[in-house]
């Protein structure tokens, strides 16, 4: 039997070098954490659908900044959940609102986390809905109009970066040309260009209570099914004036991802939704599988398939593992 001259496991015989000749590593730097602000105060309450994940107050939300910048995350995505609800979501755009506060508090206090916001209206509205609906439609470019008025409440009061969630036509122009007329013209915008009307988001919409009153997203969020549409949204989002583009989810889009990544050449985000995070939480709970090491292997997968940032649930306890670098394994 004639043996072949390459031996493909001489490379994998040894850990240390094996992690030397790793093609892809997550690092913590690659992290980002989404927290869920909710008012009041000394609030840390579970959500059950996304076991370690909790809606926190303002002042608790400051402690967990604190927590995971130390840890070594370099930034976090805000969403809010407010006071009050309402047609047009005007809770969103107040300069006492909890998002507002948030991004104030933790800007004050833990000034070296990076901060972004989730702009969207379902959070807000009392339909459910990202934006003003008229006739039970989702009204493009009324919704952009209120949408501008959010981004630059959210500029006012220090964000570091916006990220439009709502999958309406022209958003990242609209925010774009408000930004930079009010000034804000060094504020970056990371768009959710790719955005695939998913069953995975839903462990999210009880973390934030804004699943639609009536009717669903697919008449602006994306049809999963679909490709050369995604490339056609990310390259106008592009030309509008997008600093990062995002594919959501990432699980069952790592070809899009991969896609946009070979297409575009732009810094390209991944989303690893709630529904993602919340089976393995789930299964590992149970003992079927091993949920730590999934974990790694999920984001390794997101960023082998082209992601250079990844928001992920997985990020304080990937930062913990890591000691604020790479898993060792
Ligand atoms: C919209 C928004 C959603 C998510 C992020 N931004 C929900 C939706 O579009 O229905 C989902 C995130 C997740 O599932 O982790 N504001």
């Amino acid at each position: 039997m004639s043996f072949p001259t390459s031996r493909l496991r001489r490379l994998r015989m040894n850990p240390t070098l094996r992690s030397m000749v790793r093609e892809h590593q997550v690092h913590v730097s690659d992290l980002i954490l989404p927290l869920f602000i909710v008012p009041g105060s000394r609030v840390k309450k579970p959500i059950s659908s996304m076991p370690g994940q909790c809606n926190l107050s303002v002042d608790m939300a400051v402690e967990e900044a604190k927590r995971i910048y130390d840890l070594g995350i370099p930034a976090t995505l805000l969403f809010a959940i407010p006071d009050y609800k309402d047609d047009t979501g005007s809770s969103s755009w107040q300069d006492n609102g909890i998002i507002q506060q948030a991004i104030r508090a933790i800007k004050e206090q833990v000034p070296g986390l990076y901060v972004i916001t989730d702009l969207c209206f379902c959070e807000y509205t009392s339909h459910g809905h990202c934006g003003i609906v008229c006739d039970g439609v989702l009204d493009n470019d009324k919704s952009l109009e209120i949408l501008v008025k959010q981004t630059l409440s959210h500029a006012k009061h220090g964000v570091d970066m916006v990220a439009p969630s709502g999958m309406l036509d022209g958003t990242v122009g609209a925010m774009r040309k408000g930004l930079d007329e009010a000034g804000y013209t060094n504020l970056p915008i990371m768009a959710y260009s790719a955005k695939f009307a998913s069953g995975f988001y839903g462990p999210f919409r009880e973390a934030v209570q804004s699943a639609p009153q009536f009717g669903d997203r697919k008449s602006y969020q994306m049809d999963p099914a679909n490709l050369q549409e995604a490339l056609r949204e990310v390259e106008l989002d592009i030309q509008e004036g997008a600093d990062i583009v995002m594919v959501k989810p990432a699980m069952a889009f790592l070809d899009v991802l991969h896609a946009v990544k070979e297409k575009f050449q732009m810094p390209t985000a991944a989303y690893n939704v709630s529904g993602e995070y919340a089976m393995v939480k789930a299964a590992a709970e149970k003992g079927w599988i091993d949920g730590d090491r999934i974990a790694l292997e999920i984001l390794n997968g997101i960023k082998r398939a082209g992601a250079d940032l990844i928001i992920t649930y997985f990020a304080a306890d990937f930062a913990v593992k890591a000691k604020g670098g790479y898993i060792q394994y």
